[in-house]
């Protein structure tokens, strides 16, 4: 937690003024939710409380990132900007543009903080994947970038995608197409290329690839469908397609297709059926 002081401490108001601190102008267009249904919301304030309860030296931090804010967006717009801000450019009325111009951003926030909670065994509160969890917060600057990238602000999203592998070794081209519910567990060394698509409720581990082969242009990387677990150091290379549910093992080389529902292993990645690791004859279906 030592890291995370240090990362907002040059942002953090002093303990004076946070006492009656509202960090909240009002949206532009009201938020889509209202506070006070927004479940993941209120666990979040409820998560910060419970935690200066046991650890008052973290009170002024809580404050400043999350107990201030009167809604999710404006929060993680806060905490985005302590992050990946420079100097030169201020980055969080950017996040808090976007948040406000399309709520499917704040839905897919809310979907990922719930999936890290589900699957993760080291998240034991929200709260802490809010705050702390790079993987978690480079999806949500993705998600900023790739909206700015749509709208033709493409320099702008391609500085933020900088950012995120300057601060947080992710590298997501802000044209990739990433779903709702995604775990980035650990994420060092995530590499997601230009026209990779992901689906809905995937997990990815640290020092995975989805890349070109190098040997062509165009619509060149892999298709991840929904519910896939892709293990650790794992390189998915060329425009596959892999099918919803799959498992791929840690240390996998994908080059072909993979069926969905299956789990496979190893360079070149084979099967395994029965607990048994085989060539699968159905490959290429
Ligand atoms: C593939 C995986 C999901 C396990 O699937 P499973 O169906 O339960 O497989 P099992 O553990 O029963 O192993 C079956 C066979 O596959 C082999 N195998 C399992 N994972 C393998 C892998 N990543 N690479 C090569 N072989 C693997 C096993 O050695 C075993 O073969 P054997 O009987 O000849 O010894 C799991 O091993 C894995 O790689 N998960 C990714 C985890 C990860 O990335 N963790 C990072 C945490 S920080």
């Amino acid at each position: 937690m030592a890291t995370v002081t240090a990362a907002f401490g040059r942002l953090l108001p002093s303990a004076q003024t946070t006492a009656n601190l509202c960090n909240c102008a009002p949206f532009s267009s009201p938020p889509e939710t209202n506070p006070v249904d927004d479940g993941v919301w209120m666990q979040l304030r409820e998560e910060a409380e419970m935690d200066t309860g046991k650890e008052p030296m973290l009170r002024e931090l809580y404050t400043a990132t999350v107990l201030s804010h009167c809604s999710l967006e404006k929060s993680l717009a806060f905490i985005l900007d302590a992050k990946l801000s420079s100097p030169q450019l201020r980055l969080k009325d950017v996040f808090i543009a976007a948040f406000d111009a399309d709520p499917g951003i704040g839905r897919s926030v809310r979907k990922d903080l719930a999936a890290f909670l589900e699957s993760d065994p080291a998240c034991s509160r929200m709260v802490h994947c809010f705050l702390c969890y790079k993987g978690f917060l480079a999806v949500q600057t993705h998600r900023v970038a790739h909206k700015l990238w749509e709208d033709g602000r493409r320099t702008l999203a391609l500085f933020l995608q900088s950012r995120v592998s300057e601060v947080f070794a992710v590298d997501i081209h802000p044209a990739a197409v990433i779903g709702s519910g995604l775990v980035l567990d650990h994420a060092t060394g995530v590499v997601i290329g230009e026209t990779s698509v992901v689906g809905d409720n995937v997990s990815i581990f640290h020092n995975v690839t989805l890349g070109g082969t190098g040997k062509i242009t165009g619509d060149r990387h892999p298709k991840i469908g929904d519910g896939v677990l892709i293990g650790t150091g794992t390189n998915i290379l060329g425009n596959v397609r892999v099918g919803r549910n799959t498992m791929i093992g840690a240390g996998t080389i994908v080059r072909k297709n993979v069926p969905e529902g299956i789990t496979v292993v190893g360079n070149p990645a084979r099967f395994i059926v029965d607990k048994k690791v085989t060539d699968e004859p159905n490959w290429d279906r």
